[in-house]
């Protein structure tokens, strides 16, 4: 029996990566899904391919959501999925962002597609399941929003504003009395796009993957298909009392510290 049926879905950044696997793992449960994504070539194939309906969104353009929220007035599950790190242009070497170095334009840069992202798309989302009082929102954070990331200061801090504004919402959701319900997912490494410019692709890149995950107790990526299983379980009535929580999806690495004794 599908888990989503009857549901209408929207993730944003699901051009590919994990946004396309969890829009793919929706309509395979039965929702009617919305790819969205500001490369709308790449939008456009993944919706095609997954027989989605695709819409063109930057999270980081209030405009944009304003066209989203006409377009799609009614609405049961959002993913806030899109996210950068900062570290994606393709002219020259990538720019600093450590706490000492990093500029200003390039912190808000990060800020302005993961957390005023995040904080239009629930703001857009309360009001378009308001009319049946019900769904569910889930936000894509990170291992990076729970603990401090020295080389990517912007990247870290923004995942940890979209983990605390989750908890916001869930309980506002809560205290208006809707069952809209609001969490959020903290993957660590997930091999997706993203993951190219630190990967590269010279003759020791199976050896950079494999120092990646080397302190991670499960030792190995996980998969964008791991993190839609969560997001289907998030999406779906099934999770009707789980919100303002946070599901860890890391191969075990929060779990132990550093230091932990052995
Ligand atoms: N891959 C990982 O290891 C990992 C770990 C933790 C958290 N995450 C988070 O998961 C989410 C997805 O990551 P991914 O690895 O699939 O990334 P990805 O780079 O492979 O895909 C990101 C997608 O978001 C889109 N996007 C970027 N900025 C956008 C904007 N302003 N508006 C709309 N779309 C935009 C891109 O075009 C792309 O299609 C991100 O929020 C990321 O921070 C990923």
């Amino acid at each position: 029996m599908p888990r989503l049926t009857g549901k209408t879905a929207l993730v944003t950044g699901a051009a590919r990566g994990i946004g396309a696997a969890i829009a793919k793992a929706f309509v395979a449960e039965g929702a009617q899904v919305i790819v969205t994504d500001k490369d709308d070539e790449a939008g456009r194939a993944t919706a095609q391919d997954i027989a989605a309906r695709f819409l063109h969104l930057d999270v980081s353009s209030e405009a944009d959501w304003q066209a989203i929220a006409e377009a799609v007035p009614r609405l049961d599950i959002l993913v806030n999925n899109a996210g950068i790190t900062g570290f994606e242009g393709e002219d020259g070497p990538p720019p600093a962002h450590d706490p000492e170095h990093a500029t200003l334009a390039d912190w808000r840069a990060v800020h302005a597609t993961n957390s005023d992202g995040t904080f239009l798309g629930c703001r857009y989302a309360i009001g378009a399941m308001r009319e049946t009082g019900a769904g569910s929102i889930i936000n894509i954070s990170s291992r990076s929003g729970m603990v401090g990331i020295p080389m990517a200061a912007a990247y870290a801090a923004s995942k940890a504003a979209i983990r605390n504004h989750t908890k916001t919402v869930a309980l506002y959701c809560a205290g208006q009395g809707l069952a809209i319900r609001c969490n959020s997912i903290h993957p660590a490494a997930i091999m997706t796009p993203m993951w190219e410019p630190m990967l590269g692709d010279g003759p020791d890149r199976e050896a950079r993957a494999a120092a990646f995950v080397a302190d991670t107790p499960m030792q190995r990526f996980g998969q964008p298909e791991e993190v839609a299983a969560l997001a289907v379980m998030l999406a779906s009535d099934e999770a009707a009392y789980v919100t303002g929580t946070e599901l860890t999806i890391d191969g075990g690495i929060l779990a132990g510290s550093a230091a932990t004794p052995g």
